[in-house]
C-alpha cells in the first residue's frame, strides 16, 4: 500500500462499514481528508450517508449479495462488528470474498477475549468474532475500545434521558469507566487502515482518565446546563426492553463494567496517533450542545 501523503497518483480504496455510526463517521471524515484515499461509506441505508467526499455504498449484514460490489477493488476494510449472534460467521463470509491482500481493521470491544461462562447465549461470541479476523489470512488489526463518550449524545443511548429527565441511569456498582471519544478510536483506525506497522496488533483503547459515574454526571451537568444525576440502577433495569442475544450481551457488558473491566487507562491513542486521547470535558465542550434543551 502506498504512502497516502506521497505525490503518487495511486489510489487507496477503503470501505468503511457502519459509516453512519459513532466510529464510522469520524473515520470516514479523517480518510477523505487524506490525499489519494477513496472512501466508500457502507450503510444499509446509503441514501442517508451525507459525508462530503464519501461514496455512499449499499452494505447490509442482511444482504450478502451486495458485498461483492461493496468490496470490489478495495485495499482496506473497517469492519464494525454487528452486535448479533451470527457476527462471527458474517464477518468470516465477508472477508472470504475479498482479495487476500485486503487490510482488515475490526472494531471489537474491550478485552475481546473475556470469559463469559454464565451467558450461554453469547458464550465465546466476542473471541470468535476476533478469531475469524485473525484466521482470515488477511493482514489484520483488532481494536478493543471501552465505552464511547458518544453514548451520552446518541439518542439511541442516553441523550434523551439526560436531556428530558436529568438522569443518567447506569449500573456501575461504584466502578469507574475510562470513557473513550470515538473520534480517537477513528484516528487509531485511520492509521491501521493506511499505514504499515499495525498488522497482527490488538489494541486496547481507552480515554485518558477513569471516571466514577457521579463525576461523569457532574461533567454532563455542566454541558447540559442543568443538574444531571447518576442513578445506580440494577442491571435488570438497565437492560429492560431488550431481549434475546441483545439482552444477554448488554447484561454481560454491565457485569464487566461492575467488575472494573472498563476502568483501565491505556496510552494506545497517543502511541498510535501521536496525540493524547481526548478528555470527557473536551468531548462535551464539542458535543455538549446536543445535551441542551434549547434548540431541540
Ligand atoms: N457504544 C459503545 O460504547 C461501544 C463500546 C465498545 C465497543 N462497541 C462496539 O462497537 C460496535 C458499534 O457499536 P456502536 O454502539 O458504536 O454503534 P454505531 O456504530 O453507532 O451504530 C451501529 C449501526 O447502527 C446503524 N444505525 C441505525 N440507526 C442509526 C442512526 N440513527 N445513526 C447512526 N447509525 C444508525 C448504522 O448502520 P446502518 O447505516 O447500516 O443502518 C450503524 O453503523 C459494536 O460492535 C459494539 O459492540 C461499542
Amino acid at each position: 500500500m502506498q504512502d497516502p501523503n506521497s505525490a503518487e497518483v495511486d489510489v487507496t480504496r477503503v470501505l468503511v462499514t457502519g459509516v453512519r455510526g459513532k466510529t464510522g463517521k469520524p473515520l470516514a471524515e479523517l480518510l477523505v481528508a487524506r490525499r489519494g484515499v477513496e472512501v466508500r461509506g457502507g450503510s444499509s441505508d446509503p441514501s442517508t450517508v451525507g459525508i462530503e467526499g464519501v461514496r455512499p455504498t449499499a452494505f447490509s449484514w442482511d444482504e450478502p449479495s451486495g458485498w461483492a460490489a461493496a468490496t470490489d477493488g478495495v485495499d482496506a476494510i473497517f469492519v464494525v462488528r454487528p452486535d448479533r449472534a451470527d457476527a462471527p460467521e458474517l464477518i468470516g463470509a465477508l472477508l472470504a470474498g475479498t482479495s487476500p491482500r485486503t487490510r482488515v481493521v475490526l472494531l471489537s470491544d474491550k478485552d475481546g477475549d473475556y470469559p463469559d461462562p454464565d451467558h450461554p447465549g453469547c458464550a465465546g461470541w466476542a473471541p470468535r468474532a476476533e478469531r475469524t479476523v485473525r484466521d482470515s489470512g488477511r493482514p489484520w488489526t483488532i481494536l478493543r475500545p471501552g465505552w464511547f463518550m458518544q453514548v451520552f449524545t446518541d439518542p439511541r443511548f442516553y441523550r434523551d434521558q439526560i436531556v428530558d429527565t436529568g438522569e443518567l441511569p447506569f449500573p456501575s456498582g461504584g466502578a469507574t469507566v475510562a470513557w473513550i471519544d470515538a473520534r480517537d478510536i477513528a484516528a487509531v483506525a485511520e492509521r491501521a487502515l493506511l499505514e504499515d506497522g499495525h498488522t497482527g496488533r490488538t489494541y486496547q483503547i481507552s480515554g485518558p482518565e477513569a471516571l466514577s459515574l457521579p463525576r461523569t454526571a457532574e461533567l454532563l451537568s455542566a454541558a447540559a446546563g442543568r443538574p444531571v444525576t447518576h442513578r445506580d440502577v440494577t442491571i435488570d433495569e438497565a437492560v429492560a426492553g431488550s431481549e434475546g442475544f441483545a439482552r444477554e450481551l448488554s447484561t454481560l457488558t454491565f457485569e464487566r463494567v461492575r467488575a472494573g473491566s472498563f476502568a483501565e487507562v491505556t496510552d494506545t491513542v497517543e502511541r498510535v496517533t501521536g496525540h493524547p486521547a481526548r478528555t470527557l470535558r473536551t468531548f462535551l465542550s464539542d458535543a455538549g450542545p446536543a445535551l441542551r434543551r434549547v434548540g431541540r
